[in-house]
């Protein structure tokens, strides 16, 4: 049903079937929005989108593998015949290797399949979905970060990020650089765009190691989706304010 007129907005959620990107989906569906969850396994998606319905959230299933082009445009033309226009796009997909990573013995098979989905998937999934995001009057774009991404942050002495990441931290490294692009070419534009950083979550990603709730690791990710007008582009954030590149 094409709802192009709702005032109601639109977002959806990569990765969004469980971890911090379901707690994102539930967080903004809570402020009213209609959420797409954008999940590549058939049975966790229909169980995350049935979870958050229950819950009272406006909930929408969306087919998404964000290192597949057919699955990506197939999600586009989704959000599209559904909505119209995409208000809100969360890049919150992402796997990792295993820990540690040392750079001279990691598997470059890894390091690949690091930077398709963390890199290459958030720039697939911006690409396919800015002609949607145009369309929108208050468009927001977030991209789902870390602190061991910070290159400031890395090379501050006895800054405590987890050891040594010889391909996880790069990939965010790397999407740091690709949202800075981003926001210069989209500056004079309507779309905000900005980098979160949800803090060490308790994940499927780190065996559940993490210290923070997904709950608590999806805030900052849905206040920067509700970011207003004039509010920052280009950035990075947590909990605590802005996060140095
Ligand atoms: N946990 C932390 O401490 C932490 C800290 C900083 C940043 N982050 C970032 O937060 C994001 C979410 O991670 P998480 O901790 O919530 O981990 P998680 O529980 O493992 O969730 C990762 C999500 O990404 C999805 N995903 C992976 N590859 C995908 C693909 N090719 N297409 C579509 N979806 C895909 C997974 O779906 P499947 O179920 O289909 O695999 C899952 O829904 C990631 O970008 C991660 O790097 C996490």
């Amino acid at each position: 049903m094409l709802d192009v007129m709702s005032e109601k907005t639109i977002a959806l959620v990569t990765g969004a079937n469980k971890g911090i990107g379901y707690e994102i989906a539930a967080g903004l569906a809570a402020l009213g929005w209609s959420v797409g969850v954008g999940a590549r396994d058939e049975q966790r998606r229909t169980d995350a989108v049935a979870k958050l319905r229950a819950a009272g959230a406006d909930a929408f299933g969306v087919p998404l593998d964000v290192t597949d082009d057919e699955s990506v445009t197939a999600a586009a033309r989704l959000i599209d015949e559904r909505a119209g226009r995409l208000d809100v796009l969360v890049n919150n997909a992402g796997v990792a290797g295993g820990w540690p990573e040392q750079p001279s013995t990691i598997d470059l098979e890894t390091v690949r399949r690091l930077v398709e989905t963390n890199v290459i998937g958030v720039i697939r999934v911006t690409n396919a979905m800015l002609p949607l995001l145009r369309r929108s009057a208050h468009p927001r774009i977030v991209n789902q970060s870390s602190h061991v991404g910070s290159l400031s942050l890395q090379t501050t002495p006895g800054a405590d990020l987890g050891g040594i990441s010889g391909a996880y931290a790069p990939t965010k490294t790397f999407l740091n650089a690709v949202t800075i692009q981003y926001a210069k070419e989209l500056s004079g534009t309507n779309i905000l765009i900005n980098n979160a950083c949800p803090g060490y979550v308790a994940t499927d990603l780190n065996g559940f190691a993490g210290t923070q709730t997904p709950e608590q690791g999806a805030a900052i990710a849905v206040r920067l989706a509700a970011l207003p007008d004039n509010g920052p582009t280009g950035q990075m954030f947590d909990d605590g304010g802005v996060v140095p590149w």
